[in-house]
C-alpha cells in the first residue's frame, strides 16, 4: 500500500499513466497529475478515494515547469514520495532517411529531456531525504529496434540509460529508479497512430486489437492497469531492493533481458 505517499506522475491524464494515477490513488497515494492539459474529470472520478489530488498543466520538455512542480508539490503536502516520469510521444514511422529535424526534436525533447527533467527535479529532493522513488516509462522497444522507429528506440534506449546511471548515484540515499519496458499495450496512443501502423486510413481499432492480442503470449495487450500494478509494487516497501532494473511488461510480446 501506498498510504500517505505523494506521487507526481507526469502523462498521467490519459493511457499508461492514467492507469498508474488510479491505481496510486487506489491505494492511499496523494497523486499530482501532470500533463500537457489539466486533468479534472480524471481528479473527480479520484477523489472518492479519500485523497486529496491535484492536476496541474506541465510541460515535461521545460525544466523550469518541472522544477516548479517538483516545488509546488513539496509546499502542497510538505513531502514528496514518488515521481513517474511517465509522459511520452511516439514517432510517425518514417525511415530515418525520411525523418526531420523538427520530429527529432519533438520526440528526444519530450521522451529524453522529459524524463530528464523529472529525474532531476526528484533527485535534488531525494538526495535530501531517507528515501525515495524514481519510475520512468521506457519501452521494450528501447531494447529491441524495430525499422521505422529509430527515433522511439533511441529515446527509450536513452531513458533506460538514464535509469541505469541515476540508480547508481542515488542508491546510497535509500531512492531506487526503475524503468518499466511495457510492450504494446492498449492506449489513446496506440489508437491514434494505429492508421500509420498498419497504413490504412480507418483501420477497424477492435479487430486490429484483436490481431495485435493474437500476436502476444499472453492474449492480450497490455493496459494501464498493467502499468499502474507494476509502478505500485516499484513504488512500495516491498522493492526496496530493486533498482536500476529495466523490466518488460509484455505479456511475453518481448522475451529478453
Ligand atoms: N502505448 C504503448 O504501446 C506503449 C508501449 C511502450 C511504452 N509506452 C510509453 O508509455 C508512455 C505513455 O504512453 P501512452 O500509450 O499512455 O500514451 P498516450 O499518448 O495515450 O498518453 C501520453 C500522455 O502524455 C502526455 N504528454 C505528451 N507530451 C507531453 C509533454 N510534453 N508534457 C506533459 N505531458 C505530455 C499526453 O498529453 C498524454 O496524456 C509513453 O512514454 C510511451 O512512450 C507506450
Amino acid at each position: 500500500m501506498l498510504d500517505g505517499r505523494v506521487a507526481i506522475v507526469t502523462g498521467g491524464r490519459r493511457g499508461l499513466g492514467e492507469g498508474v494515477v488510479r491505481r496510486f490513488a487506489a491505494e492511499g497515494a496523494t497523486v499530482v497529475v501532470a500533463d500537457l492539459a489539466p486533468a479534472e474529470s480524471l481528479l473527480d472520478e479520484l477523489t472518492p478515494s479519500g485523497g486529496e489530488h491535484r492536476s496541474v498543466a506541465v510541460d515535461v520538455r521545460s525544466a523550469e515547469q518541472m522544477d516548479g512542480l517538483v516545488q509546488d508539490t513539496l509546499s502542497w503536502y510538505g513531502r514528496l514520495d514518488i515521481v513517474v516520469n511517465n509522459a511520452g510521444v511516439m514517432d510517425s514511422g518514417a525511415e530515418v532517411a525520411d525523418l526531420t529535424d523538427a520530429e527529432y526534436d519533438l520526440v528526444l525533447d519530450v521522451n529524453v529531456r522529459g524524463v530528464f527533467n523529472g529525474c532531476r527535479a526528484a533527485a535534488r529532493v531525494f538526495r535530501g531525504q531517507p528515501r525515495g522513488r524514481i519510475i520512468n516509462t521506457a519501452s521494450y522497444i528501447g531494447k529491441k529496434a524495430i525499422a521505422g522507429h529509430a527515433l522511439y528506440s533511441a529515446s527509450k534506449a536513452a531513458v533506460i540509460s538514464l535509469t541505469q546511471a541515476l540508480a547508481l548515484e542515488l542508491g546510497r540515499y535509500g531512492t531506487t529508479v526503475n524503468s518499466i519496458c511495457p510492450g504494446t499495450m492498449y492506449t489513446p496512443m496506440w489508437v491514434e497512430k494505429l492508421p500509420t501502423f498498419v497504413g490504412e486510413e480507418n483501420p477497424d481499432v477492435e479487430q486490429w486489437r484483436h490481431r495485435a492480442a493474437a500476436g502476444i503470449p499472453a492474449g492480450r495487450m497490455g493496459t494501464g492497469a498493467d502499468v499502474g500494478a507494476m509502478a505500485a509494487w516499484l513504488a512500495g516497501d516491498d522493492a526496496d531492493f530493486v533498482t536500476g532494473a529495466a523490466l518488460n511488461l509484455t505479456g511475453g510480446e518481448a522475451v529478453f533481458f
